[in-house]
């Protein structure tokens, strides 16, 4: 139980990779906040990760929302009574191709993926930093290393993101808070049944087909929530202080970097 009573505040908690992260959490003995926009979709994922009610509690918010990220640290210490780190798994991508991109898409994906990322991660490392420690983990992509067509901004975003983990945790490792992030592929996830519906009509292939063969080719399958999660709760414990500002690839091998 490497995160027993630990408490974590997991954006994007309602499904996909967030409540992935959550389900492994709670299997290392710890707790989460299920952080999500629609705040019955988010109570809806916390009793179905916990039926008990005692280990998640899911709470509405928008992480491009200041105010409301910093009411949601608020109410899971209201709830827990501490916080041991942060999740930013909350993300979205617009794909299109680059001569069409609109310039809305590209600021609403850097909102979300960067700006959402930081603001929570600063909410939560606030915390930490009087707590005495803790660990933040960010939610990249084999995106954000290797480059995909139709996708520059979300590229753009998780490669900026893998820069913003590279400051925090210089400047943060003062304080003990170790900050890292994660960088999966071919995830089994909404979003990528997404892309797979987006690129049907353009490549001519049906989207199950497509989706079918998205996972990583070593691997032959595609990546599970869980197994993301269980990388990503490792990185919160203590066995893992001595990883500091990395960004971890876990996509079955596709990036070998
Ligand atoms: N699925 C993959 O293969 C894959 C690969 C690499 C990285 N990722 C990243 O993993 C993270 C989780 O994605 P997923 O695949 O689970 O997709 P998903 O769509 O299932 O989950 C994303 C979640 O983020 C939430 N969200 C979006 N905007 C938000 C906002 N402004 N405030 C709060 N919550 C918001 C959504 O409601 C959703 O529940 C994302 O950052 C994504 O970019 C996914």
């Amino acid at each position: 139980m490497k995160l027993a009573e630990r408490v974590y505040l997991v954006t994007g908690g309602a499904g996909g990779i967030g409540a992935g992260v959550i389900r492994a959490v709670l299997d290392e003995g710890g707790r989460a906040a299920a952080v999500d926009l629609d705040p019955a979709d988010a109570e809806a994922a916390a009793r179905r990760l916990d039926p008990s009610g005692e280990s998640v509690l899911g709470l509405g918010c928008d992480v491009t929302d200041a105010a409301g990220v910093e009411r949601a640290v608020a109410d899971t210490l209201a709830r827990f009574g501490r916080l041991d780190g942060a999740v930013n798994a909350a993300g979205a991508v617009f794909l299109d191709e680059a001569w069409d991109a609109s310039a809305e898409d590209w600021n609403r994906t850097f909102d979300i993926n960067v700006t959402g990322s930081f603001l929570a991660a600063r909410a939560v490392g606030r915390h930490l930093k009087q707590a005495g420690g803790g660990a933040v983990v960010n939610v990249s992509s084999n995106c954000g290393k290797a480059g995909y067509p139709n996708m520059a901004s979300y590229n753009a975003s998780k490669s900026a993101v893998i820069g913003m983990t590279r400051s925090l945790a210089m400047e943060w490792a003062a304080d003990d808070i170790n900050v890292n992030a994660v960088c999966p592929g071919g995830v089994d996830t909404s979003m990528l049944a997404g892309v797979a519906e987006w690129l049907s009509p353009r490549v001519g292939v049906p989207a199950e087909e497509l989706l079918a063969g998205m996972g990583p080719a070593q691997l032959r399958r595609k990546v599970t929530p869980l197994e993301v999660g269980r990388v990503v709760a490792f990185l919160l414990s203590d066995d893992a202080k001595i990883i500091r500002g990395q960004s971890i690839s876990v996509d079955g091998g596709d990036t070998p970097y």
